[in-house]
């Protein structure tokens, strides 16, 4: 590698390299989840997809969330959270919960949900899974917080409904 391409700084992208990025990121088919929190008294949840398990010694999951989501500040100042790995059935849910500025009192009114035991956090009832978590870790990367989280509890649902999933910006199901 000659010097001045090792000195030279990377080239901002242009709109039409994010925009690619953001196609070519969207062919990698993922699950959906709803991160929850109480802060504050209050409930904050959101749906997102940027979530994986990390590690199994200790057990520890990650979420990546975006530092201008209301959710961020929740879940950093919150420190314990619930995921929800959504069913089949919670398309609506998922979309409810990715609404940018829906009110955040009564956000989960019409979204049947059970407390988790260990954190408190809203556990939506439209779910294959659920894991309670503690932040282990805290990583800024660019735009959003990779949030480590360290599982305290896992709970399964029933085997009646398949997975949400989200692939090339759209909804599909996994039966
Ligand atoms: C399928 C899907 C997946 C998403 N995944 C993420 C994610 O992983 N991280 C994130 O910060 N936002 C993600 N979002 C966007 C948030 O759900 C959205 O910005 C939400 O309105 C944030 O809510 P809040 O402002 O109340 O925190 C996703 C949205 C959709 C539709």
């Amino acid at each position: 590698m000659s010097e001045v391409s090792k000195t030279a700084p990377t080239p901002s992208p242009t709109e039409a390299d994010l925009a690619l990025f953001r196609r070519a990121v969207g062919r990698f088919a993922t699950g959906i989840c709803v991160v929850s929190t109480v802060w504050d008294g209050l409930d904050h949840a959101m749906t997102a997809n940027a979530f994986t398990s990390v590690s199994l010694d200790p057990p520890l999951v990650l979420v990546c969330v975006e530092q201008e989501a209301r959710f961020h500040d929740a879940i950093v100042s919150c420190g314990r959270w619930g995921v929800s790995v959504l069913d089949a059935t919670a398309r609506g849910t998922s979309a409810w919960l990715a609404t940018q500025g829906r009110p955040l009192h009564g956000q989960l009114d019409r979204v049947p949900h059970t407390r988790g035991e260990v954190t408190g956090a809203a556990l939506v009832d439209q779910a294959v899974a659920w894991l309670e978590c503690s932040t282990h870790d805290l990583v800024t990367a660019g735009d959003h917080t990779i949030v480590v989280g360290r599982v305290l509890a896992s709970r399964l649902g029933s085997d009646d409904h398949g997975a949400l999933l989200y692939y090339r910006s759209a909804y599909r199901t996994l039966d």
